[in-house]
């Protein structure tokens, strides 16, 4: 299997004398997969059932003669004028209850029937005209699903939310009953009278809130489900996929990565921020963990600078290409970019492409056209099957208690991704190979689990926790963790639920350190600490304590046999100390990554990837499969990468 790349081709925004020459300069960058038609739905079908497919054909015939093959999408993304003309109630409704209007993009409501029935229609045609079309090679279904528009709050989605908690509590009192609707005299008679949690008053009813989110991401999967039936049915044997936003809040992707042939991303960190390649590693883990030790692709990312922040770094020389390998050690085996060719016209003009406005003699256009040769040259060399190495470590992550954590009117105001980044810097500094895991995963391989303020935790989630350390797994649990369960509602007698035996503790009061962080000392210590509360240790061992604050003298750190609990938000350095104690006591001596330096193993390979303004040396035995030379020894500037094979 080749490795894929190429990126976005949109030429219905180009004349047809262009076209040749885009297939002639792909040929040039060693583009093998182009991405077709994402936004040509207006251009696909320009009037209501009238197609015209002749366009596509020419650019298809074009492409598979140039050895090209299409990531066909959907074109369900952005409808056409003339159909929310025909019909205005598709459009979306935000929360405030403004009707969006047409002339950008993504403009449907997810739940709406008239959409989906116009979106599969297209895709029928799509499907049976080039189903067997020779270029064909995936269906890219729709784009980024929820991007712009992720929850809709119109009367049609007001309708599918009643039918949808029908189908989940079965009569009105369970609603009642799970949302807690004694509370500021909420209480239904009838689901007629429930509604979409538009804006109101003041707070809205959490679990409203939280149905409302698990709703929002099923009718976007529903949308995806609808489409892709439509192309199992008509192309069983073509894999589709749909390209995922990396740590999206919107959708639930431990749902939606099972209903993907291969599991994609796109990923636009900030060029201009030093730390941003731990941010692009961690959301290649996630990837990873994602797609199931399947190969996946990375089908977007931007070549230089992006459009839509409010300023745009360039990426610097070799920056691309260093970022492109994190997603290549972390077993992608495609190389995609947003776009082809740099657009003139759109919201997008000064978004960075493969061919830059400025044309073929440019930094850019060399780069993409370096990479791709070496691309090409790794296409054999590297597997193109994926045995994961074994991992380490876990850090639990979970949507719904996402969704919930980060609510109004909590404890406090928490980031849920600011806190897996945080255990993720630990992790990996330590030199633990880090996964993702679902509550509920097998986590019996796992040296070491964290569980970082894992809000919202059904019973079943916390046995399974509190079941992996007592089979003597290492298990850290932090902080507002298993508060409430999956209604919100609260667990009472000292929260964490099966979890209190676990830890051998259990919790009297928050104590939030509002503006005046506090230290700890023992054990482990940290310099600066957010959070405090009170905890009452029933069998745990107090390893550290708060020094300051509310809670001072009271425990900070606990353990329990193998059961850490963690009652601060630790700092970095807290952290780290923390990961290392843990580490010493598991005797596990890991080799550890310089700073700034990633060093990757996959199955016969460690990449090693120098994201330092400084010269880094490779301190491995074998051969770097980039350059041929022998590994050991050679010097990786800002951005370098070597591919070690022993
Ligand atoms: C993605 C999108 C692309 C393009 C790109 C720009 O979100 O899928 O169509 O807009 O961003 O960065």
């Amino acid at each position: 299997m080749p490795i894929w790349y190429g990126g976005d081709y949109n030429p219905e925004q180009w004349p047809r004398a262009v076209w040749d020459e885009d297939a002639s300069l792909m040929r040039t960058a060693g583009v093998n997969l182009a991405t077709v038609g994402v936004f040509s739905w207006s251009r696909l079908e320009p009037r209501d059932g009238e197609f015209d497919f002749e366009w596509l054909d020419v650019v298809l015939e074009k492409l598979h003669a140039a050895g090209v093959r299409a990531d066909l999408a959907t074109a369900t993304a952005s409808p056409p004028p003339w159909l929310t003309l025909k019909h205005p109630e598709i459009l979306p409704v935000t929360a405030s209850g403004v009707r969006l209007s047409t002339g950008s993009r993504q403009q449907y409501c997810p739940s709406s029937p008239l959409y989906r029935r116009y979106a599969t229609r297209l895709v029928t045609a799509l499907a049976e005209r080039y189903g067997s079309h020779p270029a064909l090679q995936m269906w890219h279904v729709n784009n980024e699903y929820g991007c712009h528009v992720s929850r809709c709050y119109c009367d049609v989605s007001a309708e599918a939310f009643r039918g949808w908690l029908r189908d989940k509590y079965g009569t009105v009192e369970g609603l009642n009953h799970a949302w807690g609707t004694a509370f500021w005299s909420q209480h239904y008679s009838s689901f007629d009278e429930v509604f979409p949690p538009r804006d109101a008053p003041t707070f809205k009813n959490p679990a409203q809130l939280l149905d409302f989110d698990r709703f929002g991401s099923h009718e976007l999967l529903e949308c995806f489900r609808a489409e892709a039936a439509v192309l199992r049915q008509v192309t069983p044997d073509i894999p589709l996929t749909t390209n995922f936003m990396g740590f999206f809040k919107p959708a639930n992707y431990w749902e939606w990565a099972k209903e993907l042939d291969f599991v994609s991303d796109d990923s636009y960190p900030d060029p201009a921020d030093e730390t941003a390649y731990l941010h692009s590693a961690m959301t290649r883990d996630l990837m990873r963990s994602l797609a199931g030790d399947k190969p996946w692709v990375l089908m977007e990312q931007a070549t230089s600078a992006v459009n839509w922040r409010p300023q745009n770094a360039a990426k610097r020389p070799g920056q691309m290409r260093a970022w492109s390998y994190q997603a290549i050690a972390r077993e992608a085996r495609g190389i995609m970019y947003f776009q082809w060719r740099q657009s003139i016209a759109g919201a997008e003009q000064f978004h960075s492409g493969m061919l830059p406005h400025s044309g073929t003699d440019t930094r850019v256009w060399r780069e993409v056209v370096e990479f791709g040769a070496e691309l090409t040259a790794l296409s054999g060399v590297l597997p193109s099957t994926v045995a994961a190495p074994p991992v380490e470590a876990a850090i639990v992550l979970d949507w719904e208690s996402w969704w919930a954590l980060e609510q109004p009117a909590r404890p406090t105001r928490i980031s849920y991704q600011g806190q897996l980044s945080a255990w993720y810097r630990a992790f990996t500094q330590a030199g633990l190979r880090v996964r993702f895991v679902h509550p509920g995963a097998d986590l019996s391989g796992f040296r070491v689990v964290v569980a970082p303020t894992l809000f919202l935790a059904t019973e079943a989630s916390l046995d399974n926790l509190a079941g992996y350390a007592r089979d003597g797994g290492t298990l850290i649990v932090t902080f507002q963790t298993g508060i409430v369960d999956e209604n919100l509602r609260v667990r009472s007698g000292g929260y964490l639920g099966p979890l209190q035996r676990t830890l051998g503790l259990w919790i009297e009061e928050f104590t939030p350190l509002a503006g005046h962080p506090a230290a700890l000392a023992g054990t482990v210590t940290s310099s600066s600490v957010t959070w405090s509360e009170v905890v009452r240790p029933a069998g745990a061992t107090v390893e550290s304590e708060f020094t300051d604050g509310p809670a001072a003298g009271g425990p900070a750190i606990t353990s329990n046999g193998t059961a850490w609990y963690v009652a601060a938000d630790l700092a970095a350095d807290g952290k780290a100390a923390l990961v290392e104690t843990i580490l010493g006591r598991l005797g596990l001596d890991l080799p550890r990554p310089a700073p700034g330096v990633e060093r990757i193993t996959s199955q016969a390979d460690t990449y090693v990837i120098n994201h330092n303004p400084l010269p880094y040396v490779v301190e491995l035995d074998g051969t770097d499969l980039l350059t041929g030379k022998p590994a050991r020894g050679l010097e990786l500037p800002q951005y370098g990468v070597a591919i070690v094979r022993a």
